[in-house]
């Protein structure tokens, strides 16, 4: 693909010719997406939409590799190699799968860390296994609510096997000091499960480089169509888990009472996988290599200054994370319910989330009620910065008027 210019970005996301008015600030849910992506799927199910691993015929045979190439482009991207990379539908079942997989290898009395800035997602599937004896225990934030070093240290034990954390907070847009971390935590032989979901749109993945032992992420957030997710695992590691979904071809030889299955990644991936979807990502990876993480990040820090410096001068706004390494801003409008702010900015074609954002210990470590938050992406703009400021001002006065 040939590099994109930032100026003109707009022009590859078909949603800003059909809404014009949009001021889109909720990329830490979901990404637009570029028509190059949209296309590759539509391609697919229009010349070649057919099952994959099983066909002996040509088309499937397009098809197969058209999803094996994927594989190898997600895997160069983040520096793994092919057999490392499984296709899931999200990081968030791309987690679960991990998370239960580890926990077969866990004894009762075994503790996961974990941290109160982690998507749902990260901790929820470990909730659920302390049913089975696994201790979930979480370090405290430091003073400016990041994660620590220092913090972690201080609640490793004996027992813990496990830190399961976040590469970049999707509600305060902090990216974690991963590599010391990890660094640390091997030396106590812990491994480490990283949600990259937040991290990965906007910033290079290098799993060699951070060394963490598994890792998810979502294609959506990162230009790439719903349904398709990756999980990372180093190979020693994945070849020693046991599948928790069992079925369509993930097996070699199955017997009445028994299977053998298939080598890693193959045996994590059963039923037929989202083909199109995949194409997809391959495509939407493309699409951030023609732009490049450099520009990608220099374009939400501009607007992210850009958008604070105005903030400053609204009283009635409070933001929680005034110094974010990710174009997001997590605020409230005191006063004022985040979802009845969010609704008076829909009427000023600004949209962006407001409440827990899938991570409900951030506003209970706040001491809040959920909050607001705006989030920036590559194709924002001046313009959707002023809109969002002249919605607050907006909220502010007609709250003002009761
Ligand atoms: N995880 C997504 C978010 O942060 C949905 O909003």
């Amino acid at each position: 693909m040939n590099k994109i210019n930032i100026e003109d970005i707009r022009k590859y996301f078909p949603i800003y010719n059909n809404n014009k008015e949009l001021h889109y600030l909720d990329n830490a849910a979901t990404s637009l997406k570029p028509a190059c992506v949209i296309d590759a799927m539509n391609d697919y199910y229009a010349n070649y939409g057919v099952n994959i691993h099983r066909g002996v015929y040509k088309m499937s045979y397009l098809a197969s590799t058209a999803y094996e190439e994927a594989r190898d482009k997600v895997a160069k991207f983040i520096n793994a190699d092919s057999k490392e990379v499984v296709f899931c539908r999200n990081a968030s079942e791309g987690l679960n799968q991990i998370d239960l997989m580890l926990a077969k290898t866990l004894n009762p009395g075994d503790h996961v860390l974990s941290t109160p800035l982690e998507h749902h997602s990260s901790i929820l599937p470990w909730q659920n296994l302390q049913k089975d004896g696994i201790v979930l225990d979480y370090i405290d934030l430091d003073k400016n609510y990041r994660i620590s070093l220092k913090n972690i240290k201080s609640k490793i034990t004996t027992n813990t096997k496990v830190l399961a954390i976040t590469y970049a907070s999707n509600t305060m847009g902090y990216i974690t000091d991963i590599k010391d971390i990890i660094n640390y935590v091997h030396e106590l032989g812990i491994l480490v499960v990283l949600d990259a979901a937040q991290f990965i749109p906007h910033f290079k993945v290098d799993v060699k480089d951070i060394d963490c032992d598994f890792l998810a992420f979502s294609g959506h957030k990162m230009f790439g169509p719903t349904g398709i997710g990756v999980f990372y695992g180093k190979y020693d590691l994945l070849k020693k888990l046991e599948p928790v979904y069992f079925g369509g071809d993930m097996n070699n030889d199955v017997d009445f009472n028994k299977t053998e299955i298939k080598k890693p990644p193959y045996c994590f991936e059963t039923g037929t996988p989202a083909i199109a979807e995949a194409i997809g990502l391959a495509k939407a990876i493309e699409f951030i290599e023609a732009i490049g993480y450099d520009a990608i990040q220099k374009v939400e820090l501009d607007l992210l200054k850009y958008a604070i410096d105005k903030l400053k001068d609204i009283k009635d706004v409070t933001i929680y994370n005034k110094n974010a390494d990710l174009g997001i801003i997590n605020f409230n409008i005191n006063g004022v319910h985040p979802h009845d702010a969010a609704t008076i900015f829909d009427n000023y074609n600004v949209a962006l989330r407001a409440g827990h954002h899938c991570a409900q210990l951030v506003s209970r470590t706040l001491g809040v009620n959920g909050t607001l938050r705006a989030s920036i992406y590559v194709y924002n703009n001046k313009e959707d910065i002023d809109a969002f400021i002249d919605a607050i001002k907006e909220t502010i006065s007609f709250f003002k008027q009761f």
